[in-house]
C-alpha cells in the first residue's frame, strides 16, 4: 500500500501528479494504466473534499421509462440556455458505463425491494434518475474510491500537501506550452517542495469558499481555478455561482445541506406562517431547478424581513423520513429538531462554482499536459445553471475522458525537465498574521452582501474596488512572507473573486444564476463569459 510518511527528499517525479483528491481526481487516479506513477495530492485527509458531503446523489438515466433524450432536455433547460449541447450529450451518454465503474470499484448504493437501484428525484428532473446511498452518496463514494487507490502501488495519496504554483515551460524560460509539475507545501514541516511530472490534473473542486455562508467544506478555495488562471489558463462562467436553496439555519450548524431528495420525495418549502410560496414562481413548485427556488425564497425571506424559511417533509411516515434521510435526521435531532414533527429551518448558501477552467471533452486545458477535471473545469454542462447531481457525474465522465487521454499519449511525452526548488531565501515568518484573517472575513462578507443571489452594478463595482485594495495588500504579504495554507487559499479566494465580480460585470442580462437588478432581462444571443489571462497562449504555441 502506498503511504505518506518517509518521503525526506523534497523533490519528486511522477508521470502523472493528480491535486486533489476527490471524486474527479481519484477517478483519474484508478482509470490511469498500472504501470504510471501517480501523487494523488491532497490539502488535508485524502476525503476531505466537497465529495465526502454529497448527499443527494448521482445522475444517470436507469429506468426504462427515461430516456437519454430526457436527462440531455432536463440538463439544458436548467442550464437557461447556455450549455454546451456536445458536452451535455457526451455527459449523459457516458452516465450508464461510469455508473458501473462505481458499483464495480463496491459503492454501496440503496436498492428497492427487487434490488434495483432506487432512483430519487431532485429539482429540474422531469424523472426519478438519481442514484444515491440513502442521503450520504458522497461518503460511500469517497471512501470506496479512496480505499481503492490506497491498495494500488502504482498510486502515492499524499495528504496534508498544498499546491503553491504550476510550474510551465515558460516560467521555466523553456520553449513551448506545457506544464511540468508544481510546487507543493507540505504542511506536516512547511516547506515548499518541488513535484515535476510528465502529467498534471487539476482537481481541486471549486470556489464556494469566497462566501460568507456555504454548504461547502472549508477547502473549497478555488485553488486549481486561481492556479490556472495565473498560469495563463482562459476561466469561463465565474459569474454563475449556485446557491443551494436549503441549508440549515441554526447557530451551531456549520454548513449543513438539507438534500433537495427531501423536495424529491415530497418535502415543502413553507412561509413562518405554514402556508407554501413555491407555486407562485413556478408551475414545478418545489422542483423547480435551483437558480429559481433560491431566489424565491431569497425574495421571502426579504419581503417579510425573515432571516430563514421551513422545510417541512413531517407529513410523510416517520419510518419513510428515517430510512431515506437517516444523516440529516440525525443531524437535527442534535439540533433538537425532529424532522419527523416538525419543519426544518432552512436559507440558501453558496454551493456550486458552475464556471473554471476552460476543458474540452478529453479535460485538456489552454496548457499542454495540464488536465482540470470536476467542480475546478468549465466543460459547457453545467450552462447558467448545475442541474442538482450532474456535477458527481461530470466528475465521472470527465475523469475517465482525462485517464483515457492521458493513457493514449503517454508514451510519445518525455520526461519533464529540470526545475528549481522553492527559493525562500527573500521572505521571512509573518509577525501579522491578522492581516489573513480580517481580509479573509472582509471578503466573504462582502462577496456575499455585494455578489449574492441579487446583484446590481454598483454593487458589483463596490466589490471590485475592495477586491482590488485587497488584491494588492495580499500580494505584498505574499512577496514578503514565507507562505502558509491560509495565506495561499487567501490569495486564491482573492483572485477568484476578482474571476467572478469581472464575470458578473460582463454580463448584462438576467440568466440562470446570475440575476440583476440593472439588467432584468434575457439578451437574445447569449454567449459564455470567457476570461483571458495576459499571459494566454494556444496550446500549439
Ligand atoms: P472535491 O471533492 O471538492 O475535492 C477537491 C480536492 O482537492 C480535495 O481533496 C482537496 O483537498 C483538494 N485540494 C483543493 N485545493 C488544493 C490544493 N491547493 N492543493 C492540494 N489539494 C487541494 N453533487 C452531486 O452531483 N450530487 C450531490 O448529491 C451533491 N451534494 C452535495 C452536497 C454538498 C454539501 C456539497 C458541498 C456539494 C454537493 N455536490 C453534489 C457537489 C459535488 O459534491 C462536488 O461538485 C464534487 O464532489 C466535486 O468533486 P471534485 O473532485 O471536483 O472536488
Ligand atoms: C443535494 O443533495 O441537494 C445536492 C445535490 C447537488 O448539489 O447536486
Amino acid at each position: 500500500m502506498a503511504c505518506d510518511y518517509n518521503l525526506m527528499p523534497q523533490s519528486y517525479e511522477y508521470d502523472v501528479l493528480i491535486i486533489g483528491s476527490g471524486a474527479a481526481g481519484l477517478t483519474v487516479a484508478l482509470n490511469l494504466p498500472g504501470h504510471l506513477r501517480i501523487a494523488v495530492i491532497s490539502k488535508a485527509a485524502i476525503t476531505s473534499g466537497a465529495t465526502l458531503w454529497a448527499q443527494g446523489g448521482i445522475a444517470a438515466v436507469l429506468d426504462d421509462a427515461d430516456s437519454l433524450e430526457n436527462h440531455v432536455r432536463d440538463t439544458l433547460d436548467a442550464g437557461g440556455g447556455l450549455c454546451h449541447e456536445d458536452a451535455v450529450r457526451f455527459t449523459v451518454e457516458h452516465a450508464k458505463e461510469s455508473i458501473d465503474w462505481l458499483v464495480n470499484s463496491g459503492v454501496q448504493f440503496t436498492r428497492d425491494e427487487h434490488e434495483q437501484l432506487h432512483l430519487t428525484r431532485e429539482g429540474g428532473h422531469s424523472h426519478r434518475r438519481i442514484i444515491h446511498a440513502a442521503d450520504a452518496t458522497g461518503q460511500a463514494v469517497s471512501t470506496t474510491l479512496s480505499e481503492q487507490a490506497a491498495a494500488r502501488p502504482n498510486i502515492d495519496l499524499l495528504s496534508q500537501r498544498v499546491a503553491v504554483d504550476l510550474i510551465t515551460n515558460r516560467k521555466l524560460s523553456l520553449p513551448g506550452n506545457r506544464c511540468v509539475g508544481a510546487y507543493i507545501l507540505n504542511l506536516a514541516d512547511n516547506h515548499v517542495e518541488l513535484f515535476r511530472a510528465r502529467f498534471t490534473v487539476i482537481a481541486t473542486g471549486g470556489a464556494s469558499k469566497a462566501y460568507r455562508y456555504t454548504t461547502n467544506p472549508d477547502g473549497a478555495s478555488g485553488d486549481g481555478i486561481a492556479m490556472a488562471w495565473r498560469a495563463g489558463c482562459r476561466v469561463a462562467n465565474m459569474e454563475f455561482n449556485q446557491f443551494h436553496p436549503t441549508c440549515l439555519y441554526h447557530p451551531h450548524a456549520k454548513s449543513f445541506l438539507i438534500t433537495e431528495a427531501v423536495r424529491g420525495e415530497g418535502g415543502l418549502l413553507k412561509l413562518p406562517d405554514g402556508s407554501r410560496f413555491m407555486d407562485l414562481f413556478d408551475p414545478r413548485g418545489e422542483l423547480a431547478p435551483r437558480d429559481i427556488v433560491a431566489r424565491a425564497i431569497d425574495h421571502e425571506m426579504k419581503r417579510l424581513g425573515a432571516d430563514h424559511l421551513y422545510l417541512d417533509i413531517s407529513h410523510k411516515p416517520a419510518d419513510f423520513i428515517r430510512h431515506h434521510f437517516p444523516t440529516i435526521y440525525e443531524k437535527c435531532l442534535g439540533f433538537g429538531i425532529d424532522i419527523t414533527r416538525e419543519p426544518i429551518p432552512v436559507v440558501p448558501a453558496a454551493h456550486y462554482t458552475c464556471g473554471g477552467i476552460m476543458s474540452d471533452e478529453r479535460a485538456r486545458t489552454d496548457i499542454n499536459q495540464l488536465y482540470a477535471v470536476g467542480e475546478a473545469a468549465f466543460t459547457g454542462l453545467h450552462g447558467a445553471n448545475r442541474m442538482a447531481s450532474n456535477s458527481l457525474l461530470e466528475c465521472l465522465v470527465y475523469g475517465r475522458a482525462a485517464a483515457s487521454d492521458i493513457a493514449r499519449r503517454e508514451a510519445d511525452i518525455p520526461p519533464p525537465p529540470p526545475a528549481p526548488d522553492w527559493d525562500e531565501s527573500q521572505v521571512r515568518d509573518s509577525d501579522e498574521d491578522v492581516v489573513i484573517s480580517h481580509n479573509w472575513d472582509e471578503l466573504r462578507h462582502f462577496m456575499w452582501d455585494y455578489v449574492g443571489i441579487v446583484r446590481t452594478t454598483k454593487r458589483l463595482q463596490r466589490a471590485k474596488h475592495r477586491v482590488d485594495l485587497l488584491s494588492q495588500e495580499i500580494s505584498e504579504f505574499y512577496s514578503n512572507y514565507r507562505v502558509s495554507n491560509d495565506l495561499l487559499e487567501l490569495r486564491n479566494l482573492v483572485t477568484v473573486s476578482d474571476l467572478i465580480i469581472c464575470s458578473a460585470l460582463q454580463r448584462k442580462e438576467s440568466r440562470g444564476l446570475h440575476y440583476t437588478l440593472d439588467y432584468p432581462g434575457l439578451l437574445n444571443e447569449p454567449g459564455d463569459t470567457v476570461l483571458v489571462p495576459a499571459n494566454y497562449r494556444t496550446p500549439a504555441s
